[in-house]
This record gives C-alpha cells, sequence and structure tokens, in this order.
C-alpha cells in the first residue's frame, strides 16, 4: 500500500513546514515538495490542506486489562487501544504485572495473552516488580533481552506493590548494568497508611479523604528518597505522574546537578484539581487516583516544569474503572476505591489545546512531550515519535480549526464517566496512521482487532 500525503503542515518536535510524505509499506520513505512527480504512483493520495501533520502520540503509562484494588481495569487490549487510536495515540507502552511468588516470563505471557489479537495500535510493556529477589532480578536481565526495557517499582501500596529501599536500590543498580530504565511511583506508602487508618477510625469514610491521606508532602519524601537512590546505584530513573510542586522542586534540584532524573506528569493533574472530590453523590470517587489531584497551584508548578523541560514526558496512567460497578466498592470507605482514572484518548487534545489555545507550550514542545520523549526515552525512537524518512508512518491529520467537545458520549473509552466531561478543546483528530494503514477517518474505526503488534525496545540511552 503506497500512500501519498499532499500538502500538509507537518510539525515534529523541531521542525514546522508545508510538504507531501510518501508512505510505502508502513514507513515514510519520501518527505519534500510537490512529490506527485517525483514518486511511485500511489494507491492513495490524500489531500491535507489546512491539516497539521503530527507523529501519533506515544502514551507510555496505560493500565489496561489490570487487576487492581479488587477489580479489572475496564478497558481491555481491544476498547482501550481503539480509543487511544480515535484519540491520536498510536503507541502505547502498558504495565504487566510480575505477581508475588510468580516469575517475569509468567507475567509476560499472561499480558502477551491480553494483547495478541486485540490490539489495535503498536504496544510494548513495562514490567512491574512487586518482589525484588534473586529470581526476579535475574529475570530483569532476560526481559531486557526480549525487548521489555523499563521496570516499574512502587514506594506505595503496602503488601501489594510496595518494595523497601534496599529493594529499590537493587533493581536500580541491576537496571543500570543492564541498560533498562526504572519507572517509579513515589509516594510514602507507609505514611499514607497511618493516614488513611486514621481518617476511617474518625469516621471518614468519603472520596475526598483519598487526597487528604496522600497529601503532597508523602510524594515529595518519595521522590527525594529515589531520586538519591538512583544516585547512589549510578542509575537514571523515571518519575511517573509526578503531581506535586514539591516533588517537582526534588527533581528540578537533581537534574540541576547532572542527574538522570526525567519525569512525567499526566493531563489530570494540569487540567482538573482537588475541588473536583467535592462532587456530591460519590462523585468524588472519579477522581480518586494516585496520586490524588492537588489544589489548583501545583498545576501551574508542573505547566512550568513542562515548558522548562523538569518534566519531559504528559502520559496519561490511563486506569479506568467504571463508577456503577466498581467506584461503587468503596460506598463506605474510600480505601476501597479502586484507584485511577480514564484518558487514553483526550491526552493528545487537551495538549493540543494548552499549546494553542491556553498558551502554555510551544507546538514543537506539544509534539516533544507527547510522542517524541516517551519514545527516546522508552527506547522506541526514531520509529516512533517523530516524522522522518524510514520511522514507521504513524500520523495524525489534526484539524486545527475544529472543536472537540469531551464527554462520555463523544469519547471511545470502555468506562462510565469522563473526567473532563464539558472541556471543549480547540483542534480535532481528523484522521490516524499506524504504519501506514488509515485506521480512523471520518470518525471511524477502520483497523481491525490483533493488527497492533509487540514493540521490542531499546535498552535506554539518555536523550
Ligand atoms: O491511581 C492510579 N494511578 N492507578 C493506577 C496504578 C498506578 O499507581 O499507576
Ligand atoms: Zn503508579
Ligand atoms: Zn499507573
Amino acid at each position: 500500500m503506497k500512500t501519498l500525503i499532499r500538502n500538509g503542515h507537518i510539525v515534529t518536535a523541531t521542525d514546522d513546514y508545508h510538504a507531501d510524505l510518501f508512505i510505502d509499506r508502513g514507513i515514510i520513505v519520501y518527505i519534500g515538495q510537490d512529490l506527485q512527480f517525483l514518486v511511485p504512483a500511489a494507491d492513495e493520495v490524500i489531500d491535507a490542506s489546512g491539516l497539521l501533520v503530527l507523529p501519533g502520540g506515544v502514551d507510555v503509562h496505560t493500565h489496561l486489562d489490570m487487576p487492581f484494588g479488587g477489580t479489572t481495569s475496564s478497558d481491555d487490549f481491544f476498547t482501550g487501544t481503539r480509543a487511544a487510536a480515535f484519540g491520536g495515540t498510536t503507541t502505547i507502552i502498558d504495565f504487566a504485572i510480575q505477581q508475588r511468588g510468580h516469575s517475569v516470563e509468567e507475567a509476560l505471557d499472561t499480558w502477551w495473552a491480553k494483547a495478541e489479537g486485540k490490539a489495535n495500535i503498536d504496544y510494548g510493556f513495562h514490567m512491574i516488580l512487586s518482589e525484588v529477589n534473586g529470581e526476579t532480578l535475574a529475570g530483569m536481565g532476560r526481559l531486557v533481552d526480549q525487548g521489555i526495557t523499563s521496570f516499574k517499582l512502587f514506594t506505595a501500596y503496602p503488601g501489594v506493590f510496595m518494595s523497601s529501599d534496599g529493594e529499590i536500590f537493587q533493581a536500580l543498580q541491576k537496571a543500570g548494568e543492564i541498560g533498562a530504565l526504572v519507572a517509579m511511583h513515589a509516594e510514602n506508602g507507609s505514611v499514607i497508611d497511618v493516614l488513611v487508618q486514621q481518617a476511617l477510625a474518625q469516621g471518614h469514610t468519603e472520596p475526598k479523604y483519598h487526597a487528604i491521606t496522600r497529601p503532597p508532602e508523602a510524594e515529595a519524601e518519595a521522590t527525594h528518597r529515589v531520586i538519591a537512590l538512583a544516585k547512589m546505584a549510578h542509575s537514571p530513573v523515571y518519575i511517573v505522574h509526578l503531581s506535586a510542586q514539591d516533588a517537582l522542586e526534588e527533581v528540578t534540584i537533581a537534574r540541576d546537578k547532572g542527574q538522570a532524573v526525567f519525569a512525567e506528569t499526566c493531563p489530570q493533574y494540569l487540567f482538573l484539581d482537588d475541588s473536583r472530590y467535592e462532587e456530591s453523590d460519590f462523585g468524588g470517587a472519579k477522581y480518586v487516583m494516585s496520586p490524588p489531584l492537588r489544589s489548583p497551584d501545583h498545576a501551574t508548578h508542573l505547566w512550568r516544569g513542562l515548558a522548562g523541560d523538569d518534566l519531559q514526558v504528559v502520559a496519561t496512567d490511563h486506569c479506568p474503572f467504571c463508577m456503577q460497578d466498581q467506584k461503587v466498592l468503596g460506598i463506605n470507605n474510600f480505601a476501597k476505591i479502586p484507584n485511577g482514572a480514564p484518558g487514553i484518548e483526550t491526552r493528545v487534545s487537551l495538549l493540543y489545546d494548552a499549546a494553542i489555545r491556553l498558551n502554555r507550550l510551544s507546538l514543537n514542545r506539544f509534539v516533544e512531550i507527547m510522542a517524541t520523549m516517551p519514545a527516546k526515552l522508552f527506547g522506541m525512537f526514531p520509529q516512533k515519535g517523530t516524522i522522518a524518512v524510514g520511522s514507521d508512518a504513524d500520523l495524525v491529520l489534526f484539524d486545527p480549526q475544529a472543536t472537540t467537545t469531551w464527554g462520555v458520549n463523544t469519547a471511545h473509552m470502555q468506562v462510565d464517566y469522563n473526567p473532563f466531561e464539558g472541556y471543549n478543546a480547540q483542534g480535532k483528530v481528523h484522521m490516524v496512521f499506524s504504519r501506514g494503514e488509515k485506521i480512523i477517518a471520518n470518525g471511524q474505526y477502520l483497523g481491525r482487532a490483533g493488527r497492533g503488534k509487540f514493540l521490542k525496545r531499546k535498552t535506554f540511552a539518555a536523550p
């Protein structure tokens, strides 16, 4: 299949120009002016006049079909990756989970079975280590050989995922040796546990106590600690879902000293705040995620961090649970509300709106944080994350004049609410290509379940 996209306004992390693109067998093979005179006949010619041509979004933090909090996230690899495609994301990295007493290979087999035959876009896996011991440390090396080059560990969720400092340190050392990147969930789980028990003992059961018992200081302390552990281990570290100014300061200080510390934030921390926990009729449960939403001043600092490169990535932490039969598990106890919220479909749109209408980011920086930098940090660049000769033809044709009104009825995520309900975003996804195949056009999904391929990722190289 040969496709010629004519007269597009191409934007990458570094460039901004008008040109034609020629795609052959899923790869961008020519970029230039008036390509119709220079290239073989195309099977399809698309006029992209008036449209932006962007690299497909790269979302490096999703939880599809994930057992968590006594239930399973409500999007599987079919519905979740289809929603991603509708939203202009063409690559995800999802989290496989090594369960206690089980090997990393068992985890990988389980997650491959979840994704194969279902994924609509290309995907990789991080491996969550629920245990750090001789066996799982050795397993890290075997996974890197298979293209799973990043791992997630936690300082939170005691009794489920939380690792000790010594265990995290060992995993960081191992990662440094084998060229892997450790992604850290940084919140002080032990302190949070005490605060949760104290709140419940005082009869505080409503969703807002989820946020009250997970203060910014708990995030900042853990962020400081994992940065120090990474320094002692001589390894890079990536902080996931950073939400608080206090935690950002820890990242900034370390980066200013030249340490290889990287961090992501998520749209919910940029666009929403903790007033959402006041929503009536248990509505605050929609926003029960960890870390929680913060007071509005934190977002101001996060935007500054993104603009100034103290934060390098915006990922979604897409982890949807339906209000009706899942969030309700915590109706009498906020600590039993499954943690997580949907966002795989809304990220690219919200960030474009932030760039253009809210004037928070340049267009190049918008592309960098939503596609290029995540691809670089997680070993997928230049195959993914940019528009260049030789790169996969993962492209979004984006209409900058149209608008998108987000809501549970306009999105395709398999969940009964949208945290961004009613948000009017400038711009609209017009067409999406994944490896040269047109998978979204005219608001329809044109791909097929299982067309998405597993991505064997490269080892970590500092961008
Ligand atoms: O609340 C969240 N973030 N749920 C997903 C699991 C995690 O910690 O990323
Ligand atoms: Zn986490
Ligand atoms: Zn997560």
